[in-house]
């Protein structure tokens, strides 16, 4: 074995292979997908404390964990210590095994009332956040931040001590500032530097999307675990390839186009099961569109489920895919 497990609390984490928060796909559905390929900790959608406060169905709905593997990490978004702590207290209730708290969205909608990266304009008030969810529940509470709001503000260093001296177990790194959004590549030298400026564990998160770079990563920065975002999506093979890096062995080949295409099938069925047809079918739209990624064809048959408003239509035009792919062996390779 070639890693270690990351260790968050009492709790060892195996593989440290950690299925990045992604608001509107990391529903439970998705989670349960894509954890057989060898999760060792998947994360909510960010959930709003202040929402939490209200009860509303759908929230209520994206915190219940119970009937799940385990071990998931909830994650809570506010600006509000007391609200945080509360809406803590809710998720632990609720089946989370980890509260994780959000500093790191660079969303408007949540930066405008003072959430996510906005936190980290004001590390007190991070720490304040901090202390009040540690106190408030009997898990391990984590934080997932960005380097901080922008290039002349760097505070990540600064809030994960206060994270350490507050009692949060674990700190992931988004290693971009708010204002870049997603522009530019995460500068895993900040990830480096943090995992030598603190004790509890560190999670390095930002563009990985190849199996040995996310090993190399991992070992020039010294991180505790690594964090896979938008480049699982349509490829959750990459989770595998990684775990058999973990492990010692050579990662399998991607499986050949026709059996990608029967798991975008099984994810396409489960969602619908699961979320029913109104809400599964624009959602699957875009996983489809990614599970399409390298399949000759892949750009009119994109077009093609995205006018689509039917699961059977799209179902079907998968599968014809699938027959098609197999009469023509030489090319869906
Ligand atoms: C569609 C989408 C939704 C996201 N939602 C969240 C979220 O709810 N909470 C969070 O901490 N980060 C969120 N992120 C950021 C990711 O967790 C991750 O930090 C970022 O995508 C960088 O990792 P990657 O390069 O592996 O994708 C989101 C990212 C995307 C693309």
């Amino acid at each position: 074995m070639l890693s270690a497990p990351l260790r968050i609390g009492s709790m060892d984490i195996w593989p440290p292979l950690i299925l990045a928060p992604m608001s509107g796909v990391t529903n439970r559905t998705m989670r349960a997908l894509y954890r057989p390929f060898g999760l060792g900790l998947t994360v909510t959608e960010f959930v709003s404390s202040n929402a939490l406060a209200y009860g509303s169905r759908r929230t209520m709905e994206m915190i219940d964990q119970h009937g799940l593997e385990k071990p998931v990490a909830t994650q809570l978004w506010g600006d509000d210590p007391a609200t945080m702590a509360s809406a803590a207290r809710l998720v632990r209730e609720c089946g989370a095994d980890i509260v994780d708290i959000n500093f790191g969205c660079p969303a408007p909608k949540v930066t405008k009332t003072n959430g996510g990266s906005a936190c980290l304009r004001d590390p007190d008030r991070c720490e304040s956040i901090m202390r009040a969810v540690v106190a408030a529940v009997d898990c391990p509470v984590t934080m997932k931040m960005r380097l901080g709001w922008s290039d002349d503000a760097l505070v990540y260093v600064d809030v994960a001590r206060r994270a350490q001296d507050a009692g949060v177990q674990a700190v992931t790194l988004h290693a971009r500032t708010a204002k870049q959004f997603y522009k530019g590549d995460a500068d895993w030298e900040h990830i480096a530097r943090l995992k030598a400026a603190v004790d509890i564990p560190v999670i390095g998160n930002g563009d990985l999307d190849d199996p040995h770079v996310a090993m190399r990563r991992m070992r020039d920065s010294g991180v505790d675990a690594v964090m896979l975002g938008r480049a699982t999506l349509g490829n959750p093979w990459l989770i595998s390839q990684i775990r058999d890096l973990m492990e010692g062995r050579e990662p399998q080949p991607l499986p050949a186009a026709p059996d990608r295409l029967r798991f975008a099938l099984v994810h396409y069925r489960r969602m619908v099961e699961e979320l029913g047809e109104p809400r599964a079918v624009p959602q699957m739209r875009k996983h489809v569109a990614l599970y399409l990624k390298g399949i000759p064809g892949a750009a009119s048959l994109r077009e093609r489920i995205m006018r689509l408003d039917f699961a059977a239509e799209a179902i079907a035009t998968i599968e014809e895919t699938i027959d098609r792919l197999e009469q023509a062996p030489a090319v869906a390779a």
